[in-house]
């Protein structure tokens, strides 16, 4: 689960939305500056309505003005379906939760460290590089919550091994919190598989680290293999009902504390 880098993909857009989303006139008011030639890309008048511009990039001006979008960083958080990957762009084209976002209303946009392609549950995306590096730096990890179905019940001497802390390829785990979930608490997880096998169970996990397949490796340790992996909490934010495939922005009391990690 590697940083993905701020500003992975900047998507153009629309030069008067651009203008209205900078509260320099409505998008008429701003169609009317662009077709008076009052408008200016890199020093070009561009009166073309469709014209596109790379907000981060292209330097506007009205009437001799540089015109910036509001500095306001963008919170926002997804339930990310199974099938899709945590990146912003895959060369081969393979999908990525980039198409499940709005991004050319919020140009910058990158989502703050990785789940595995087959992982549901809670990804945060920003165009806060600040929060971003806080939350996946390894000095300042935050708790991430999962549920975790396995192919066979967890033995106390292996829910003990994780709670103590297991031997991984790249370096001891830290202790985990560990925690078996009864039938109801099951039902309740939108796991991403058909038909359960026989002796599965759901197991809560909680950690602070971030490694490339953490969780799955952490059971695979212990013996058990991870059929099914859902992240309910990242740090002080709760997936709650969010449903599979939608996101939303944070709420004003989410982004404060984040911002006070
Ligand atoms: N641990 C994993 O193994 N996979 C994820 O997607 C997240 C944590």
């Amino acid at each position: 689960m590697e940083p993905s880098s701020p500003g992975e993909r900047i998507v153009p857009m629309r030069l008067q939305r651009f203008l209205a989303r900078a509260g320099v006139a409505s998008r008429r008011g701003a169609e009317n500056l662009m077709s008076a030639g009052r408008v200016r890309v890199n020093g070009e008048v561009v009166r073309e309505l469709g014209s596109r511009v790379e907000p981060l990039e292209d330097v506007v001006c009205v009437d001799g003005r540089e015109v910036r979008l509001g500095e306001d960083p963008a919170y926002l958080m997804l339930h990310k379906p199974a099938g899709y990957l945590s990146t912003m762009r895959d060369p081969r084209g393979r999908p990525t939760v980039a198409e499940l976002m709005p991004l050319a209303d919020y140009p910058g946009l990158f989502c703050v460290g990785r789940l595995d392609k087959d992982t549901t549950g809670l990804l945060l995306f920003t165009t806060d590089g600040d929060v971003a590096q806080r939350l996946l730096h390894p000095s300042f990890e935050k708790e991430k919550r999962y549920a975790a179905l396995i192919d066979a019940p967890l033995s106390a001497r292996a829910k003990r091994a994780l709670e103590q802390g297991v031997a991984l390829d790249d370096g001891p785990a830290a202790p985990a919190r560990v925690r078996v979930l009864d039938a109801r608490e099951r039902e309740e997880v939108p796991f991403a598989l058909g038909k359960e096998p026989d002796g599965a169970m759901a197991v809560e996990l909680t950690i602070h680290e971030g490694r490339k397949h953490q969780v799955k490796r952490m059971f695979k340790a212990v013996g058990r293999k991870v059929l099914a992996l859902h992240r309910e909490a990242f740090g002080p934010l709760e997936l709650g009902d969010l449903a599979q495939g939608s996101w939303r922005a944070l709420t004003g009391d989410e982004v404060r504390l984040l911002r006070a990690l």
